[in-house]
């Protein structure tokens, strides 16, 4: 087996179903606040435009997808970060953005030049960022996350040498796990620095649409050479399950990536694609789901004040970034509390798995994502509220 895959540990939501399994086989009832997949229903247009796409006749997909999905892609971007793109060069449809960042790297890192191949990502983080950088070839630096920098990669406090072999910067805001937002004051920051050390700035923005009190800029508003920015419908329109997505931004790295991408196998079907362009073309939708998101996000504040748990005020994304309580260690209360069927995510899930395999990686922090119905979380808060007096009892 190939070694970058032997020396991985778990895929840390599939150590948290694990577990979730033994509990469920147990008879406990489980309030799963640990995995980002949110269950409210598909809207019924999204849902049509697939069912009248499907074709009797089943033909492949193209890399640079449909033009008109490209075309509302373009739309879509025009309207919400006032940037206009070129829909034949400067977008690609993806599959979700998750196989997108995992291929990045692959197209941009050459392993026949070592000094400049580092990728670097903040930690906590989503895991895909180091996961493709290593299947890659390329070389992950892990720049820790402050709570005193508001969770903001900074690169200003990055060395040169570092910044000099680096090919590669991810920033994730709204960010996974935190909840931490970036305005366009830090963007411009950002993507100066790369600029001068002729890196490409990667943009996850797969939350900019789940935003409660300020909505998040893109990085597309900043600057344009050597700059990516990938979007998703996961989470703006719950569409997990159906894996779509885009990359836009510089049109050469867009050229680069449409000759790699055609080797992947990832070009999205077509009838998802009709789907995709329904999404990118409405946002009544996606109001209502930001309006589930915000309930439930007040309700975990009113529970956490009263409580007294500390928490990061989450103003987009659907997740709280929760300080464990004094005295014990996360790992103690989020077992205490998976016993209550409360299950949570402990910050080292998202760990870089470089800082475990060097023992740098500690958290007091868990996070829950707010995927129950709001009627469970009502239900969960009780249960959460006894259990918590218990465990700190
Ligand atoms: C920060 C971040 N990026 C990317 C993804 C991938 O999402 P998808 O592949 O569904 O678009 C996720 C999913 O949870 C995420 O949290």
């Amino acid at each position: 087996m190939n070694n970058t895959i032997l020396n991985l540990r778990p895929y840390p939501m599939e150590e948290l179903n694990r577990i979730k399994e033994e509990l469920k086989k147990k008879g406990v009832h489980i309030y799963d606040f640990g995995t980002g997949d949110p269950k409210e229903p598909v809207d019924e247009k999204i849902v049509k435009s697939i069912k009248d796409s499907i074709t009797e006749i089943s033909q492949y997909p193209s890399v640079i997808g449909r033009k008109d999905l490209r075309e509302s892609i373009a739309n879509w971007v025009k309207k919400r970060f006032e940037v206009e793109l070129d829909p034949d060069g400067e977008i690609i449809p993806s599959n979700g953005s998750k196989e997108a960042i995992f291929h990045l790297p692959l197209t941009f890192i050459n392993t026949d030049e070592p000094e400049k191949s580092r990728v670097i990502f903040g930690t906590p983080a989503y895991p895909v960022y180091e996961r493709g950088t290593l299947y890659a070839g390329g070389k992950p630096y892990p720049v820790k996350l402050r709570e005193e920098d508001k969770f903001l990669l900074r690169l200003d406090k990055v060395e040169k040498s570092i910044l000099e072999e680096t090919k590669i910067v991810w920033i994730n805001y709204p960010h996974n796990p935190t909840g931490a937002t970036a305005d366009i004051s830090y963007l411009k920051e950002i993507y100066s620095i790369t600029q001068e050390f002729d890196i490409i700035l990667c943009s996850d923005e797969c939350y900019t649409e789940i935003y409660f009190d300020f909505k998040p800029p893109s990085a597309l508003q900043v600057g344009y050479k050597n700059l990516l920015v990938f979007h998703s419908l996961s989470k703006r329109s719950g569409l997990t399950g159906y894996r779509t997505g885009f990359i836009a931004g510089d049109k050469t790295l867009i050229d680069q990536l449409k000759k790699s991408r055609s080797s992947f196998g990832v070009a999205t079907p077509d009838f998802i694609q009709a789907a995709a362009k329904t999404a990118w073309s409405d946002e009544n939708h996606v109001e209502k789901r930001r309006e589930v998101f915000r309930k439930k996000r007040d309700l975990f504040i009113k529970f956490f004040n009263k409580v007294g748990l500390e928490y990061l005020h989450p103003e987009a994304t659907f997740y709280f970034w929760i300080k464990t309580p004094k005295g014990l260690t996360t790992e103690e209360y989020v077992k205490q509390l998976l016993k209550y069927g409360i299950v949570v995510s402990p910050g080292v899930n998202f760990c870089a798995g470089i800082e475990i395999l060097n023992q740098q990686c500690q958290s007091d922090y868990f996070r829950i994502a707010l995927v129950p119905s709001y009627e469970e979380c009502l239900k969960a808060v009780k249960v959460w509220e006894k259990a918590h007096s218990e465990i700190v009892r």
